[in-house]
């Protein structure tokens, strides 16, 4: 079974990441517009395997699930103090809404605290936020904003959890889809652990 879920996996390698940690990473599998509809239909049922050994800290590379984009972070350990402080900002600071998988329903929101895999998409109408965790931190009002996404559509903020800021448009917290690590560098989204 398990190697049967190995045959399946599409093979991902992220061979580039930009540094500075405000860089995203275009997607580096085939977008699925290009595929054809069968193409498609498999390539949006299929786990992403992903090469996380390069992700420097502060780092945010993107990949491609489903036809979505997927932010995987490395934290610093800045990043992840800051998660402290926005709580009592943060519409759900508990994450009681079922914006992610119950092994990533903690302080946060991931298996890994290091790592948050999360996808780029607004919870209002569907944006892409942008990561804003450059010099200043900048470009949003939210009360205890650390830094984190801002939705430049309609200015929803979400933390370095994807939690969303309270008075912002959007409505939930970034949604974290499945996934589970293989090893220390490897990451499947779209797949979670079997549960035993
Ligand atoms: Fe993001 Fe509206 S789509 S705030």
């Amino acid at each position: 079974m398990h190697m049967e879920n190995n045959r399946k996996r599409r093979r991902l390698i992220v061979a580039t990441a930009l540094a500075g940690g405000a860089g995203v990473l275009a997607g580096t599998v085939p977008f699925l517009s290009s595929l054809s509809p069968s193409a498609r239909a498999r390539a949006a049922a299929t786990p992403v395997e992903v090469d996380i050994g390069g992700i420097a800290p502060g780092q945010l590379i993107t990949v491609e699930w489903q036809g979505r984009p997927v932010w995987i972070l490395n934290r610093t350990p800045e990043m992840l103090a800051s998660l402290a402080k926005t709580a009592e900002h943060v519409l759900d600071p508990d994450s009681k809404q079922k914006q992610q998988p119950e092994n990533c329903t903690n302080g946060t929101r991931s298996i890994r605290p290091d790592l948050l895999v999360v996808m780029g998409v607004c919870t209002h109408f569907g944006c892409s936020p942008l990561p804003r965790f450059g010099p200043g931190k900048g470009e949003s009002t939210s009360a205890g904003w650390a830094g984190g996404f801002v939705c430049s559509c309609h200015g929803a903020s979400f933390d370095f959890a994807g939690r969303v800021f309270k008075n912002t448009q959007a409505p939930k917290n970034l949604e974290v889809p499945p996934h589970r690590y293989l090893s220390e560098n490897r990451l499947v989204i779209g797949s979670e652990e079997e549960k035993t």
